[in-house]
This record gives structure tokens, C-alpha cells and sequence, in this order.
């Protein structure tokens, strides 16, 4: 071959390695942000990426666009492997009209989730964009309108990914919305339908960036981000931590790893970790800690309605999903947000054959307008129906309190929970003893002569005869009552033996959760 047409390729590759030109890559290091490729060479392992499309270029000829072209048109496609496991990647290019969204670019993004699909390999997306390329108008709506299809057709069958590591504005937020998971870094990122300037003219209200889209914004108030990360280089290694935990696709099994932490291993602190006191809090977050392989319990939405805990731990070397309630934040009570955040992480798991780890010590539904009026009915259904409808083993201790619709709710044995534990702690009844006995008990309560000392009897009384978890265990409800030292063995032996569970919903199209 001529070395002209050798120098050609290398010239159009070097040209396109560059992007937006030296002088946009320095804007963006000045504003504390990474190039689209230093974070895909973060990302993967070294030498695994594989570019496709490195020399598309858009089609446009307006506002004088044909004569502003760069090779790879703003997004960087392709795969790689993160810890020896295939995925499939792109990275939105700033340097590139601001990583806008052109008709080209959107067909790379496609065209890598395309493939993903067939081979069954997860997408990581990399965000950082002006949104809809402005000079291409309608072209680049469809454009995203063909990335949200896709979403939509891959959800549940290939873990999709989504990092917003720069501005993710109007309906560029949906495209991450739809995936599974959303990493946000505070300070250089933020996702909103409609920025600063539009709020201020149609609500007046007056807001900054941080405030109205901010990974801390998202994090704890809406929860639309999952991760808050204080750095792009923590971003992305929380990313592969995650994906660590994640099968490739809804067929295969997540990936079991070895572990030195014994699975025949006690923790004699579990005994005493409930207070005697029933109204006391403790940190369910020291119990799972004490359970889980290595005491690594990797937290998602940490920072989002904190009275349940979501997360992925491994049980010998087995990847789970835990859901458990936590009595150090609104005594660890059911909640519109809560509810939600369970629900969805419940069906994540279930879409992706991740065994689901319960740990119950819940009072009940929260109550009050604020929850009744935004839907804690329609909302605390959700949790439910998920529970309900998951197939993949399932597991529950109950640690302390499981009280009301919230004991059926939280994967009670009534609702298909495969093996359910109780502590010798656990209280299980329609609901806690005083609000019973004022009930139940109303009238001798009132014509009594010491209405305190009447109320205490009875709530005596009714603590001795259903705070226990003996009329459960009678009954069936669970499978056995156990110390709560010996909680890890007895889990991982339930999961050995769940290995090979099948369970069907009968046929249909979808069911209809209550959304
Ligand atoms: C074309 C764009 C662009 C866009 C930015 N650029 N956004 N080009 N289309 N949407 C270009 C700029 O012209 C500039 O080009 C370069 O990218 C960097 O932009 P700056 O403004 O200099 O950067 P910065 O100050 O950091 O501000 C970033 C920004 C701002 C906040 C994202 O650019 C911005 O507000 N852009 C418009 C956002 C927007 O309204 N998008 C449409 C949303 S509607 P040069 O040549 O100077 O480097 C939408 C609909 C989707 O997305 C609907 C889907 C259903």
C-alpha cells in the first residue's frame, strides 16, 4: 500500500482524537472536567476499547454547519472491557458543538445499543451535552426520540448506565431517566426539562444551576440521580463497582466471585445489636454490614429518603440486592418516596435474577395529609406489587418490628418470600400495642380511675401475647425463628439452595403497576 493513503487514515485519526480542537479540550480541563476519551480511557481496561464510528460526520447544511465538521461528530462509540467483562460505551464530546445531539450523532448512539442488544452486553453512556443540536432542529429531535425507543426496548434486558458529567438539559434528560442507574458529580454536572432562565420567566422563582439540577439536588430531593460523586474519577470508579454486581444481560447470572470471608461465619454483636427498649433506634446499616461478605455494602440513592436502604452486597461470593428498612430515620417507617425507591430497585433486581435480601424492622405506612394526599396508597403499592411480582429467590429477616400492610409488604412469606427468618425480637402484628390497646380497648380505658396505668396494662398485655415472632412461626409465616448471630450462615445456605428456583407469572403482556 502507498504511504499516502497510510498517512491519510493516520492523519483523519489523529485529526479526530482531537475533536473540538486543542483550545476547547484546554476550556474543558479549565472547568474541572475530563474529554470524552480521558474518561472512556478511565473507564475500560487498558488497550480494550474498540471505536466504531470514529469518522461519521454530521450531514447538515444549514447556518453555514457544512463547513464546521468534526470526525466522530461530538460522541465516541464502541466497546471495551471493564475488569475482563465486554460493554458497550459512549461519550458525549464538549469540545464538539457542546456535545450536541445531531442526527449523526444519535445514529452512533443507536447503532452501539443495536449491537448491545444482540450480544447482550450493558451500556454505559457518558453525558455531557448542550442538548438537541440547535442548527438541526426536528432531525435532532427524532434523533433522540430513536435513543429513548431504544431505552425503553433494552430496559430490563441489558443493564443500561447512565453518568451526567456536564449539562443534560430538556428532553436529553430522559434518555438517562429511562436507564437503570444515574451518576451525577456535584459541581460539574445537572439535568433539568428547563434551565434557570426559563424558571425565572415562567414561575419567578429564582434559581442557580446547583440548586435547580445539581447532583446533590437530584440526590437527596428528587431522586432522579442514584450516585452524587464528589469527582469524574470517583464517577467512574463507582460505575465499575457497580457493574461489578451486574450480570451482562437478563439471561446470564450476576457474577459470582470468591471471597475469605467464611460462609460459616457468626457475629456474636448481632445478639445484641436490637435495643430492649422498642422504641429505640439502631443502625440497620451495622447489621448488614455484620452480614454481608467482607462487610461491603455497596449503597444506591444513599442520600434519598434514607428510611430504606437499597443496595448490592455479596452473600459467599453471590451477588444480592438488599432492600432493608431502617429504624435510624423516621423509625424506619413507609413512605411515599421510600416506597418508590424500594419499588424500583425491587424490580431492577428481579429484571436481572439478582437474589433479593430483605431486612425488616418497619412500624408501618407513615401517616398524615402530606403522604395520603401525594399518593401513599398508589405509591406504597408499587413496593407491593414489585414484591409481589419478583420471581428471583427471596429472602427475609425480620429483625424488629413488622408491623400492618407494611409486614405483608416487605416480601412476607404471603407474597412469595422463599425463606423468611424472624429474630427473637421480631414484633408481628396489625400494629404497635399502644394504637392497638386505645382500640381495642377503648371503653374499659376510659371509664378505668388511672386511664395511664390502664393503658400500660393492657400495652403489656398486648406486647407479652403478639410482640413476638412465635404466633408467626406457629402459623408458618416464617420459616424459622433464629439468633441473630447466625443470620449469615443461615442465609447463605438458603441461597445455595435457591440457586436453581423457577417461578412464573402467568402470561401476559405487562401487568399494570400502579405508576
Ligand atoms: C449546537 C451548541 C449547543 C446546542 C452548545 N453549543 N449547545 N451547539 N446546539 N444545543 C455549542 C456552543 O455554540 C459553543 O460552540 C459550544 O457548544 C460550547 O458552548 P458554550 O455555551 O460556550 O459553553 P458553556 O458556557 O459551558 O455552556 C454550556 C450550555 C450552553 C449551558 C450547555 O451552551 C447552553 O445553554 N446550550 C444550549 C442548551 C439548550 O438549550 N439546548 C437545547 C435544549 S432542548 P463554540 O463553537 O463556541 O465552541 C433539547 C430538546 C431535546 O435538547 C428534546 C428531546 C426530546
Amino acid at each position: 500500500m502507498s504511504t499516502d493513503r497510510l498517512k491519510a487514515l493516520r492523519e483523519k485519526k489523529t485529526e479526530a482524537l482531537l475533536g473540538g480542537g486543542t483550545q476547547r479540550i484546554d476550556d474543558q480541563h479549565t472547568k474541572g472536567k475530563l474529554t470524552a476519551r480521558e474518561r472512556i480511557s478511565l473507564l475500560l481496561d487498558e488497550g480494550t476499547f474498540e471505536e466504531i464510528g470514529m469518522l461519521v460526520t454530521h450531514r447538515s447544511t444549514d447556518f453555514g454547519l457544512e463547513n464546521q465538521k468534526y470526525l466522530g461528530d461530538g460522541v465516541i462509540t464502541g466497546h471495551g472491557k471493564i475488569n475482563g467483562r465486554e460493554v458497550f460505551v459512549y461519550s458525549q464530546d464538549f469540545t464538539v458543538f457542546g456535545g450536541s445531539l445531531s442526527e449523526a450523532h444519535a445514529e452512533k448512539i443507536c447503532k452501539i445499543m443495536d449491537i448491545a442488544m444482540k450480544v447482550g452486553l450493558p451500556v454505559i453512556g457518558l453525558n455531557d451535552s448542550g442538548g438537541a443540536r440547535i442548527q438541526e432542529g426536528v432531525v435532532s429531535l427524532g434523533g433522540y426520540a430513536d435513543i429513548f425507543l431504544r431505552n425503553t426496548m433494552a430496559s430490563g434486558v441489558i443493564p443500561q448506565i447512565s453518568a451526567i458529567m456536564g449539562p443534560c438539559a430538556g428532553g436529553a434528560v430522559y434518555s438517562p431517566a429511562i436507564t437503570d442507574f444515574v451518576f451525577m458529580v456535584k459541581d460539574t454536572s445537572y439535568m433539568f426539562v428547563t434551565g434557570p432562565n426559563v424558571v425565572k420567566t415562567v414561575t419567578h422563582e429564582d434559581v442557580s444551576f446547583e440548586d435547580l439540577g445539581g447532583a446533590l439536588t437530584h440526590a437527596t430531593k428528587s431522586g432522579v440521580a442514584h450516585f452524587a460523586c464528589e469527582s469524574e474519577v470517583e464517577c467512574i470508579d463507582r460505575v465499575k463497582k457497580l457493574l461489578s454486581f451486574l450480570p451482562s444481560n437478563n439471561m446470564d447470572d450476576a457474577p459470582v466471585s470468591t471471597t475469605n470471608d467464611s460462609a460459616r461465619r457468626m457475629d456474636e454483636k448481632l445478639n445484641s445489636i436490637v435495643p430492649e427498649n422498642p422504641n429505640k433506634p439502631y443502625d440497620m446499616k451495622d447489621v448488614l454490614h455484620a452480614i454481608v461478605d467482607d462487610g461491603d455494602f455497596f449503597e444506591v440513592h444513599e442520600h434519598y429518603a434514607e428510611n430504606i436502604i437499597v443496595g448490592f452486597a455479596r452473600m459467599d461470593g453471590r451477588p444480592v440486592g438488599v432492600i432493608a428498612n431502617q429504624p435510624a430515620v423516621l423509625a424506619g417507617v413507609l413512605d411515599n418516596d421510600s416506597s418508590m425507591k424500594g419499588a424500583r430497585f425491587v424490580r431492577f433486581c428481579d429484571a436481572f435474577n439478582i437474589p433479593l435480601l430483605v431486612f425488616e424492622d418497619v412500624p408501618g405506612f407513615l401517616p398524615g395529609t402530606a403522604q395520603e394526599w401525594g399518593g401513599i396508597i398508589k405509591n406504597g403499592a408499587k413496593l407491593l406489587y414489585a414484591f409481589c411480582e419478583a420471581t428471583v429467590p427471596k429472602i427475609t429477616v425480620i429483625t424488629r418490628k413488622a408491623y400492618g400492610g407494611a409486614y405483608d409488604v416487605m416480601n412476607s412469606k404471603h407474597i412469595r418470600g422463599d425463606i423468611n427468618f424472624g429474630w427473637p425480637t421480631a414484633e408481628i402484628a396489625v400494629m404497635g400495642p399502644k394504637g392497638a390497646v386505645e382500640i381495642i380497648f377503648k371503653k374499659e380505658i376510659e371509664k378505668a380511675q388511672n386511664k395511664d396505668e390502664a393503658i400500660q396494662q393492657k400495652e403489656t398485655e398486648f406486647r407479652e401475647k403478639f410482640a413476638n415472632p412465635y404466633i408467626a412461626a406457629e402459623r408458618g409465616y416464617l420459616d424459622d425463628v433464629i439468633e441473630p448471630k447466625e443470620t449469615r450462615p443461615r442465609i447463605i445456605r438458603a441461597l445455595q439452595m435457591l440457586d436453581t428456583k423457577v417461578d412464573h407469572n402467568p402470561k401476559k403482556k405487562h401487568g399494570n403497576i400502579p405508576l
